[in-house]
């Protein structure tokens, strides 16, 4: 036996006990000829006190070396409240350097001290040491276990389905793998189970979910690495209102047990229209309001020319009232945001004792005497519904993040998403969720009518999306179980029915076998866990992430292949 207890277990009951401790040397303090050492383990410190017998060992000492040492529990004279075991000491009577460790690159548990993301990444293995990161590890395995029970009690089967095998449509580029006996071919890791999960309802599972790993290649950003975890479910014989009350208490149940926070039951609703219009965003931040307002009855006939433009051709402006004088470089930064959504610029008005502004010089007096009943700034973009709107959304949420104004939790549910979304590059329809989402019944003539882009981009879908304080924490649908359905959305995306079968042929067979009506959901794992632990970023909740730059650093990964491992897969 190594040890007989941890370093965060002895208190003064233990009292001279003789105990062995095993860990890494946190502190070490030399005073006259004894010398102090906090040893440390993942459940706490404690403190160890060596006599001069040991003057060789603790001289030149390292921090982090690790040390197995027997002694025996003293009460202290002088406890210290900051630490668990803080009444108690080890008094040490044999001391083992079992390994010395080198200087460590970098302060680890002084986060004063800051280190690089990119240095904390390429030892991650130290990163981990610091306590926070242990407890953070800890967490996710508790929500792993409180997320299993909570399924299994439901009637759901774990099932792990393969990572390898053809491409998914999820919206990301794939990750490739050459295969080495059919040379030239090449396995996609999934983007998600997705056509999985359906398969197993076609095969009778009927409540299905897994921890599932899954794989995009897509640009990194603080919600999103190439690998990820998804708890993804899917359910036979069960619409939207099942599988969000599922959800809510799978949700539900984890804040509550591991964090003692009850969320509202059932979850707030708006629908997609609501949140675009009102918030500027698909996946609104409701933990605080100031709404988007529409003003493109107050600028038809306003004078002001851009703006009475853009009604004429079908657009509408789009405004937001602050409270308080923004000055010029805040008004700058806010300008810079719409720009980068496309638009020229911001147009702005400050209600004072008078109005001030470019607005102000633009606009009749008519107009301007609407507006003086309005007190701050306020800002207005004129163009598209949507484009407006989400630009003018980007435009809130730094005003949200800037005046401090989230508090709180805010979750809501967004359903009635639409079933297309136009995809400017490719100039075509794409799935706004994926290509196996229900439209809301009714709109069959639409789909199957001649194709008018417009009418076409109004369609209602059946999917939904769970949002936590403006971030998409999941999504879902129920499911096309239709062929010849499928087979036109299918279409409607720009793929031939040859293609189609090419691709989805197997989901699409499965369907003249009996197919029960069914739908499921997905909720990314790291970024739930992100919110309940309000990290800054999906990295922070996993073990080993790759850096911003899509790179693992410590592993030095991706690295070249050997030119023989090359030729095997005929490459
Ligand atoms: P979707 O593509 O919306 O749906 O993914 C579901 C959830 O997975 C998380 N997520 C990610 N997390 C970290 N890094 C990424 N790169 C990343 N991409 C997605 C998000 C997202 O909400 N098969 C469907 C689900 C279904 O219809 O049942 C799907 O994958 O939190």
């Amino acid at each position: 036996m190594l040890r007989t207890h941890t370093c965060g277990e002895l208190r003064k009951k233990n009292k001279g006990k003789k105990v062995v401790l095993a860990g890494w040397a946190h502190n070490i303090r030399v005073f006259g000829k004894k010398a102090f050492v906090d040893l440390r383990d993942r459940y706490g410190v404690t403190q160890l006190v060596l006599g001069e017998k040991f003057k060789e060992l603790y001289t030149g000492l390292s921090k982090d070396s690790v040390l197995i040492a027997s002694g025996k529990v003293s009460v202290r004279k002088e406890p210290n409240s900051q630490i668990e075991t803080g009444d108690i000491e080890v008094v040490v009577e044999h001391l083992a350097v079992v390994s010395k460790a080198k200087p460590l690159p970098f302060e680890v548990f002084n986060p004063e001290i800051e280190s690089t993301e990119e240095t904390r990444l390429r030892y991650r293995y130290l990163d981990l040491r610091r306590p926070e990161m242990l407890r953070m590890l800890e967490f996710r395995f508790r929500a792993e276990m409180i997320i299993r029970n909570y399924l299994l009690m439901h009637g759901f089967i774990e099932i792990e389905t393969p990572y390898m095998g053809k491409q998914t449509p999820e919206g990301a580029r794939d990750f490739l793998v050459p295969s080495r006996p059919v040379p030239g071919k090449f396995w996609a890791l999934q983007q998600s189970p997705q056509q999985y999960k359906q398969l197993l309802m076609v095969a009778g599972v009927d409540r299905y979910f897994q921890l599932a790993r899954c794989f995009r290649d897509e640009d990194l950003r603080k919600d999103r690495q190439y690998e990820f975890t998804q708890i993804d479910l899917e359910m036979s014989f069960a619409d939207e209102s099942d599988i969000m009350k599922v959800t809510e208490g799978m949700v539900n149940i984890l804040y509550t047990q591991l964090l003692g926070i009850k969320l509202p039951k059932p979850f707030a609703r708006m629908t997609w229209e609501e949140a675009v219009e009102k918030y500027g965003s698909d996946k609104p931040d409701t933990r605080f309001e100031l709404l988007l307002r529409d003003y493109t009855e107050d600028f038809a006939a306003s004078g002001f020319k851009i703006f009475e433009k853009a009604i004429s051709k079908g657009g509408v402006v789009k405004g937001l009232v602050v409270p308080g004088i923004l000055r010029k470089s805040e008004l700058e930064k806010l300008e810079a945001i719409v720009k980068q959504h496309g638009f020229p610029g911001l147009a702005w008005l400050k209600v004072a004792d008078r109005l001030s502004g470019p607005v102000a010089s633009a606009v009749n007096d008519k107009t301007k005497k609407s507006f003086s009943k309005e007190k701050g700034t306020l800002l207005f973009l004129a163009g598209s519904w949507l484009e407006a709107s989400l630009a003018m959304g980007a435009v809130r949420l730094a005003l949200g993040e800037s005046l401090g104004l989230a508090k709180g939790l805010g979750v809501v549910w967004i359903v009635d998403f639409p079933l297309f979304e136009w995809g400017k590059e490719e100039r075509r329809l794409q799935s706004a969720h994926h290509p196996f989402t229900l439209p809301k019944t009714g709109s069959e003539s639409v789909l199957f009518g001649d194709m008018v882009k417009e009418e076409l981009l109004r369609i209602p879908a059946r999917a939904y999306d769970l949002v936590i304080n403006g971030t998409e924490i999941g999504g879902g649908s129920i499911r096309i179980t239709d062929p010849v359905l499928q087979e036109r959305v299918f279409e409607l995306l720009g793929l031939s029915k040859k293609d189609a079968r090419r691709k989805f042929g197997m989901l699409l067979n499965s369907f003249e076998f009996g197919v029960p009506p069914h739908g499921g959901i997905a909720l990314g794992l790291e970024r739930l866990l992100q919110m309940m632990l309000t990290k800054g970023s999906v990295r922070d909740v996993m073990a080993f992430p790759k850096s911003k730059s899509g790179r693992a650093l410590m592993e030095g990964a991706p690295a070249e292949a050997e030119k023989k491992q090359l030729k095997e897969l005929g490459m």
